[in-house]
């Protein structure tokens, strides 16, 4: 347990595990189950859930009064950095960035934008031409000529402390209350905390699951290289044994034509998830995953005795504003 970091309680741990048996059984592959992290509790949950929880007491500390993130225009860390700000009473600023060449009105207007309103943030659109942290970092020096104090949380909260969350997810895999052992880890890679902080965990507590990061944006190569560095500076920050450069395997064929932008396989895949299992993935980020899985069932990547873990990163909040990639 990471006892000696301060953490608060935004969420509900331990998420669920469940065994997908008629998705199994439909595929006819290894069993594969899912942990719920699409339901951590917090504003229709996801991962941010678990990243917050670690740095947000590193905003306190700061005596922050406003916290500046920044996502793209459907980011599912946004809305959860909105909502954890609102309960902590901290203003939350959101500089959005522009990553869809044409943006339908939807994309624009509702889904994650909305509720970043409900829950009181400010958001500002990033001009296309410019580096939207650079962007950011101009606005935090106009805010704190205005005597505000704030605090900058990266990209998908993917830092050392964020990265903390997904350790202890990793507690939470191995410590099952059903016993479950697990062959695979699969789950889509973005920002990369995720997984960095899944191979961490992997190294403390000397598992030998296969942790498979299905990219959402990156190449292979690329993907690897970043989760890796992260990877590497979570284990110093925690003061673990490094992970290997053996231990972090990106797969990238399942992006389409770019972040965000629809494919079939998505389509595919959420539709599978929702009328077998009953449950919402979303377009950007588990969609694509879970394409990459169940494709590599059919390419026979796993064997029969294989149990595999499919980490339901969350985002189904984002799915109003996609529903013209479905019609
Ligand atoms: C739903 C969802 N899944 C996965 C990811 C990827 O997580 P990470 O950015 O930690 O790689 C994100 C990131 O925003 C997300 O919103």
């Amino acid at each position: 347990m990471l006892t000696k970091f301060q953490r608060i309680d935004l969420g509900h741990f331990p998420t669920r595990i469940e065994y997908l048996k008629n998705i199994s059984e439909e595929l006819n592959g290894p069993q594969i189950f899912i942990k719920r992290d699409d339901c951590t509790g917090l504003a229709t949950g996801g991962n941010k859930t678990r990243k917050l929880e670690f740095i947000l007491p590193d905003v306190i500390k700061n005596n922050a009064d406003l916290v500046v993130t920044v996502g793209a225009i459907q980011s599912n860390h946004a809305r959860q950095t909105a909502a954890a700000c609102a309960k902590l009473g901290i203003k939350c600023l959101i500089v959005l960035e522009q990553r869809l060449a044409e943006a339908p009105e939807a994309y624009m207007n509702s889904g994650n934008i909305f509720l970043n309103k409900v829950f009181g943030a400010e958001m500002i659109l990033c001009p296309k031409e410019r580096d939207v942290k650079e962007y950011a970092e101009e606005i935090m020096e106009e805010r704190k000529s205005m005597g505000f104090n704030p605090y900058f949380i990266p990209v998908g909260g993917s830092n050392h402390l964020g990265e903390l969350g997904y350790i202890e997810c990793m507690r939470e895999i191995i410590e099952n209350p059903n016993k479950d052992s697990f062959t695979h880890i699969v789950l889509a890679t973005g920002s990369g905390g995720t997984h960095a902080g899944l191979v961490a965990g992997k190294t403390l507590y000397q598992s030998d699951v296969k942790i498979i990061g299905i990219s959402i944006k990156d190449t292979k190569s690329k993907q690897e290289n970043k989760v890796f560095q992260l990877a590497q500076h979570c284990c110093e920050y925690v003061g673990c044994k490094t992970p290997t450069r053996e231990d972090v395997v990106v797969v990238d064929g399942y992006v389409g034509s770019g972040y965000a932008i629809p494919t079939d396989g998505m389509r595919d895949a959420l539709s599978l998830m929702a009328t077998k299992e009953a449950i919402l993935l979303d377009p950007v980020y588990t969609g694509k995953a879970f394409d990459g899985l169940i494709d590599l069932v059919r390419k026979n990547h796993f064997n029969s005795s294989d149990r595999v873990l499919f980490l339901h990163t969350g985002g189904s909040a984002a799915l109003p504003a996609f529903e013209w990639a479905f019609s």
